[in-house]
Order: structure tokens, then sequence, then C-alpha cells
């Protein structure tokens, strides 16, 4: 086990400059989850954390001791890929064993480690087998076995659910929540799912463009964003944004001509308000109410019915973004084209300033 350390990290390709420069550390027996867009440069942080691309500069320790000129069997670094990386010409023992046997680790204890880690991943009656002859859930499986196996420093994921399809990819991610509350290794798991990086991480690094938008554990991320990039990429629907501008002679914000309320009526204090520029709230703080109810409205332009939970898409005059509430118990009784009230949830709105950052509400 092992805590790691990024110390001004920069890394360019020719004149593309991926990571701008990057500051991180991550606690012995994390779970640390780097999420973000395709192209945002996760998947070239964890290969110069593994030692498998060079950094331009900066340092890299893991368990306090300096990696950087250490090449990836040095680092007590274990990685596991998205397309698996299983030798097909070996067996399921063989790819698993292979590791253990290269850094000398003796026939009968590498048989008797592969043996358990089989045992603990549910891999026992397919040790003989070869990876065309498993599953993609299975061949997963077998490389997560392979890198757990040589009981690593740390672990490295990189987006290793992406080819299951979508209930093997959660059965997989309870397993991963697991085995971390099992062997509490340091992980860094990356990957572009926002719901992977909520329910897996002790932390999120929320990456954009090759920095770190913020670093925080997934619900003071979600609550707590530290700007409009952040709130909306966790969250799912994403988080409504809706610009206003303050009338100072009246203290109301105006969302529109048409439409404007009282600091009162919504709840959040006015001096807040006026050093903001749009509100965040996210489907879940929306309810509906009849139109007389609030100041607020606009028409139900369609719904999704979730089961235990419905979507509602509400079309308001002003803005071509529709609003989106999630509705868990229904209020009241609606239909698609009907005009209703909105009534939003201070305790769970964010104030954003004219540079995207939120303003902090109390
Ligand atoms: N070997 C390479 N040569 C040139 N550009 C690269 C190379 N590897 C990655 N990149 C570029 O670096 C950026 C980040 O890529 P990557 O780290 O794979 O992003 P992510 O894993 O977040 O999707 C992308 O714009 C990609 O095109
Ligand atoms: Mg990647």
């Amino acid at each position: 086990m092992a805590s790691i350390e990024l110390k001004g990290v920069t890394k360019h390709f020719g004149e593309t400059v991926v990571i701008p420069g990057l500051d991180l550390e991550i606690q012995d027996g994390e779970f640390m989850v780097f999420v973000g867009p395709s192209g945002c440069g996760k998947s070239t942080m964890l290969r110069m954390i593994a030692g498998l691309e060079t950094m331009t500069s900066g340092r890299i320790f893991i368990g306090g001791e300096d990696v950087s000129d250490k090449g990836p069997s040095e680092r007590g670094a274990a990685m596991v890929f998205q397309s698996y990386a299983l030798y097909p010409h070996m067996t399921v023992e063989e790819n698993m064993g292979f590791g253990l046997r290269m850094m000398g680790t003796s026939k009968a204890e590498t048989a008797m480690l592969v043996q358990s880690t089989a045992e603990r991943l549910q891999l026992t009656s397919l040790l003989k087998r070869y990876p065309k002859q498993l599953s993609g859930g299975q061949r997963q499986r077998v490389a997560i076995g392979r890198a757990i196996v040589r009981r690593p420093k740390v672990f490295l994921f990189d987006e290793p659910l992406s080819n299951l399809d979508a209930s093997l990819r959660v059965q997989m991610r309870i397993e991963l929540a697991k085995l971390h509350a099992d062997l509490k290794t340091t992980m860094i798991y990356v990957t572009h799912d926002q719901t992977e990086a909520m329910t897996l991480g002790n932390r999120i690094a929320v990456f954009n463009q090759g920095r770190i938008e913020q670093v925080g554990s997934p619900m003071d991320l979600y609550r707590k964003p530290a700007n409009t990039f952040v709130a909306q990429f966790l969250g799912s629907p994403k988080i409504n944004l809706l610009p206003y501008s303050v009338d100072d002679l009246q203290d109301r914000i105006q969302f529109d001509t048409q439409c404007s309320l009282t600091s009162e009526q919504l709840g959040l204090p006015l001096e807040l308000l006026k050093q903001g520029k749009k509100l965040g709230v996210r489907p879940e703080a929306i309810s509906l109410c009849a139109k007389n109810q609030s100041n607020l409205q606009g028409v139900i332009e369609f719904t999704e019915q979730l089961g235990d939970a419905t979507i509602v898409y509400v079309r308001l005059p002003w803005q071509q973004e529709m609003l989106i509430a999630k509705l868990s118990q229904q209020q009241i009784e609606f239909k698609m084209g009907d005009q209703v009230g909105l009534l939003m949830d201070s305790a769970q709105m964010i104030v954003l300033n004219h540079h995207d950052q939120r303003i902090d509400v109390r």
C-alpha cells in the first residue's frame, strides 16, 4: 500500500499540451477517481503514473519514493486496461501467473497465489480456458485477477468496464468497490462515466483539458461544485442553469421581462444573488405545482417514466434549454401540454457568477 503524489506534472505531445501542469496527493488506501470528458488527458496521466508514458516535466512519488525515472515494473503499480490485454495463447491460469513468474516467484508460490486469487474472483472453474473461450465480463475479471495476484502497492484502472453491457457494468462496479474495501490498496480509477465516479470514489478529481477543476468527495462535488463545468459534469439528468439579472430598483431577480421572483420567493439572500449571473438547480430539487401557485411557470413538453421517478421536460417561454425536473412522487396530476408552476428548493440551489464560479450561499 502506498500514497501517490504528483508534483508539477506536465505532458506535451510535440506542440500539443495535454497536461499543462498538475499537482495532486492521493492518500494511502484511497479510491481516487479521475473523471472527465473524452480526450481531457486522463489516460495520459494514468500512463505516466504507471511509467508507460514519459513526463515532459514534474515528479511522481509512490509511497514517498520518487519513481519518476523508474520503469513500469519497478513502480509497484498494476494497471488494468479497457481492452483487457490478455495473452491469447495463454490460459487464464498462465495469464494470471505470468507477471509473478517474470518477477521470479517460484512455481509453487505462483500456483498458490493464482489459486487464491481465482477463488476470490470466482475464476476457479475457468483457469484452464483460453481468453477466446471467455465472455467479456470473464475476461475483465481475469485482467483484474492478473493485477491483484501480484499484490501491487497501487492499482491503476483505465475505463475497465467500458466494454461491458450495462447490467454487467453495475455488477462489476459493486465487485470493484468490495475489492477495494477488502484489499484497502490505493486505487486510481479513470472513467468518463459520472455514475461510476460518484459510486466508486472516496474522492473524485474532475478533469477538463488536462487540468483538475476540483477534487473532493462525491457528495461535496455534487452539492458544492466549484464551477459550472463540475456542476454540469456530475449528475444525471444534468443540473439546470437559469441565467438571470437583478433588478436593483425592485430587489427582484429577473429571468425574463415576463418572469421575476423576489429573493424571498426564491429563498436566497439578495446580496448573494446580486453577485451571480446564473442559478443552478438540480432536477430533483424542482417540483411541480398548479400554475397560480408559482411565479415561475412553463409548459410540459414531454415526460419519461422511469418507474421509480418521472423526468419532466418543461419549456420556459424565454429560454431555449428546457428545464428538467425529476419527480419521485407526483404532487399534482399533469400531462403533456399542461401549463404548470415550478417550485425550486433553495437548499439545493447554487449561484454561479460571470466567471462560471460558484458563490457560496451560506
Ligand atoms: N501518443 C500521442 N500522441 C499525440 N497525442 C496524443 C497521444 N496520446 C494522446 N494524445 C492526445 O492527448 C489528449 C488526451 O488523450 P487521453 O489521455 O487519451 O484522454 P482521455 O483518456 O481523457 O480520453 C488527446 O487530445 C489525445 O489526442
Ligand atoms: Mg482514456
